[in-house]
């Protein structure tokens, strides 16, 4: 485990995670339903036709204007999935937190992939795909080149602001180059600052720290998503 100087709350347990148990599945699956919900993903309900998510103000089981109804966004069985083909990724590093009582309230996993790779599948389209392998080229890491990608990162809402995604994600980083991607808006941005990682797209942001929060300066790195123009990917070799 690498040095834990950077976790203020110390009554907390790091586990290094090889192979997951089904155990461990089952309860990160339920806090990435949790951590997601809010903002700002706010993705607590899906709707059944369109797929488009809605936040905790949309009760579960309401009508969608399109017709839908809005189900859970992350459902259990389809979460512990989603987290298993994740484990099979090359490399798969993994690993959790615990609180006094046993349970999970942080997570955080990488896997080794490519910036080809990376971008056909994080990407729906080709401009940004192309715009993703430029930029990382420009970095000097090759399109075929190995490079670490830090999937997911979460921490429960009760024990946020301890240090423990500054500690998940020092942790499932590297050795290789490694990317991850977020929103302008989360708390990953100033976890990037921390651990030196480099902002190589999306909208720049001012970290208030004292005041828990994050503003746009209305610049941007490089480029803004087309999809997701809240996008953000940061990178360190
Ligand atoms: C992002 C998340 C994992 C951060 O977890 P956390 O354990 O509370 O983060 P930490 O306590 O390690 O804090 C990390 C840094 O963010 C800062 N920070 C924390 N909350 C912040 C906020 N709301 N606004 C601005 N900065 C914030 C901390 O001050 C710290 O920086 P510092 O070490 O330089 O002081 C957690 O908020 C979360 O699960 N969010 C929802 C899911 C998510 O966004 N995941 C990332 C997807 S890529
Ligand atoms: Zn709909």
């Amino acid at each position: 485990m690498k040095e834990n100087n950077i976790i203020k709350e110390t009554s907390l347990i790091q586990k290094e995670v090889n192979t997951p148990t089904s155990e461990q599945f089952t309860s990160t699956a339920k806090l990435y339903a949790t951590v997601f919900s809010g903002p700002p993903w706010n993705e607590s309900v899906k709707c059944s036709l369109d797929g488009q998510f809605k936040g905790l103000d949309t009760p579960l089981g309401s009508r969608c204007s399109c017709g839908g109804i809005f189900v859970e966004a992350y459902p259990l069985e389809e979460t512990v999935e989603y987290i298993k083909e994740e484990s099979k990724k090359p490399k798969f590093k993994f690993q959790e937190t615990v609180n006094a009582e046993g349970e999970t309230i942080g997570f955080a996993w990488s896997y080794l992939t490519t910036p080809t790779k990376l971008a056909q599948s994080k990407w729906d389209n080709s401009d940004d795909q192309q715009k993703i392998i430029n930029i990382l080229e420009q970095k000097g890491i090759a399109p075929n080149q190995e490079i670490r990608y830090i999937s997911e990162c979460g921490v429960d809402p009760n024990f946020r602001g301890n240090g423990i995604a500054n500690l998940l994600t020092d942790i499932v980083s590297g050795p290789e180059t490694t990317v991850y991607r977020t929103n302008c808006f989360s708390p990953m941005m100033a976890v990037a600052t921390r651990l030196e990682f480099t902002q190589i797209m999306g909208p720049e942001v001012i970290i208030d720290r004292s005041n828990k929060t994050i503003i746009e300066t209305g610049r941007y790195i490089n480029f803004l998503d087309n999809q997701n123009p809240q996008r953000t990917l940061f990178i360190k070799t």
